[in-house]
């Protein structure tokens, strides 16, 4: 039995640090397990031009001193992305890639795309620059049934894309079925994915345990076993092309317990010690150390972490609730025994 991982820092590829007092506390619980995240850019006023880009990594940068921590910073994707502001994306060693959201699809969306042909000209450029393209892969057509906006954003738009555009690197984020894995693996080594803890863990009835379960509701929402035993064999196959985004997503508790509570589960906190519970509960511990810090670092052109993180077998107790700002954040697993620990060395 393995009682104890070192492996180099892990890669967060999918994080929401949000703004004001909530970043200053999250960002360094990322810190103190991940080396590097791709830091998600829909902020209430979202982060569309490498001049916001680069003031929200120095803020973040701020509240993360004590820690060796480098925030990659993302584009949210929007129209007036012209060729010169491409090549300064290109240029800039703190963005890694452009995030595209379909409009309305998720928390601040609403100035994404309505439709991904309309983005086909970015893409050609994105292509020519070798920029990656991170994509919420959900239609926004409110008549497709929620639990097949992931299904059909693949049919409809993602594989004609990856066609058009066959050397644009592109993730598909946070992958929540069956069909997604299907994809990823059937397509070249231009196309990965990211995968959360939630998606690994749990099926669509976690949002019904004994009543409404806000804390469980993320998009996309959670699926059928079928979907997570397929998610879960993804991750843990050795597969280059899957690797690990928590989607790490903190709204105040307030407003996830509402008669319109927000999509997204926070896990920062112990985002490692909960990926190394599922990879041991699936005889899978000794696949971790690629899914969590090799395989993105590799899709992004990253060299590996020299910095190491230890992680090791002893009693652990997921926090029930977290003071943030001025408020509480019910984490992912919550007041739940887990069996790892994280420690950096
Ligand atoms: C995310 C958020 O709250 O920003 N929510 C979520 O449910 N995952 C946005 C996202 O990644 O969809
Ligand atoms: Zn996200």
């Amino acid at each position: 039995m393995i009682n104890e991982l070192i492996i180099p820092k892990p890669d967060d590829m999918h994080l929401h640090l949000r703004e004001g007092g909530m970043l200053k506390i999250v960002s360094q619980h990322s810190a103190s397990q991940f080396g590097r995240a791709i830091i998600m850019p829909n902020l209430k006023k979202p982060i569309t031009n490498t001049s916001l880009a680069h003031s929200y990594y120095d803020e973040i940068k701020k509240h993360t001193k004590s820690y060796q921590f480098k925030p990659l910073m993302t584009i949210y994707f929007n129209e007036g992305l012209a060729l010169e502001e491409l090549k300064k994306i290109e240029a800039s060693s703190k963005i890694i890639g452009i995030k595209l959201y379909p409009k309305g699809v998720t928390t601040n969306s609403n100035k994404g795309l309505d439709s991904l042909q309309s983005g086909y000209n970015i893409f050609e450029m994105m292509e020519e620059l070798d920029i990656p393209l991170l994509i919420h892969g959900e239609v926004n057509d409110t008549n497709v049934d929620i639990f097949d906006r992931e299904k059909i954003f693949i049919e409809k738009h993602l594989i004609r894309a990856h066609k058009e555009f066959p050397k644009l690197r592109i993730v598909l984020e946070h992958i929540s079925t069956k069909d997604a894995t299907e994809f990823v693996k059937e397509s070249s080594n231009k196309i990965a994915a990211t995968i959360t803890p939630q998606h690994l863990l749990y099926n669509r009835n976690e949002l019904f345990l004994g009543g409404l379960r806000p804390h469980a509701f993320c998009l996309p929402v959670l699926k059928r076993e079928e979907h997570r035993l397929a998610v879960l064999d993804a991750a843990i196959s050795g597969n280059p092309k899957f690797f690990l985004g928590t989607d790490s997503a903190p709204h105040k508790r307030s407003e996830k317990e509402s008669s319109c509570g927000c999509a997204g589960i926070y896990s920062a906190l112990n985002a490692m010690e909960i990926y190394a519970e599922i990879f041991d509960r699936n005889n899978a511990i000794e696949k971790l150390e690629n899914f969590c810090s090799k395989f993105g670092a590799d899709f992004y052109k990253l060299n590996q972490s020299k910095e190491k993180l230890k992680l090791t077998r002893s009693k652990n107790k997921v926090p029930t609730v977290i003071k943030i700002d001025n408020g509480d954040v019910v984490p992912l697993m919550a007041g739940q025994d887990i069996s790892w620990n994280c420690s950096n060395i």
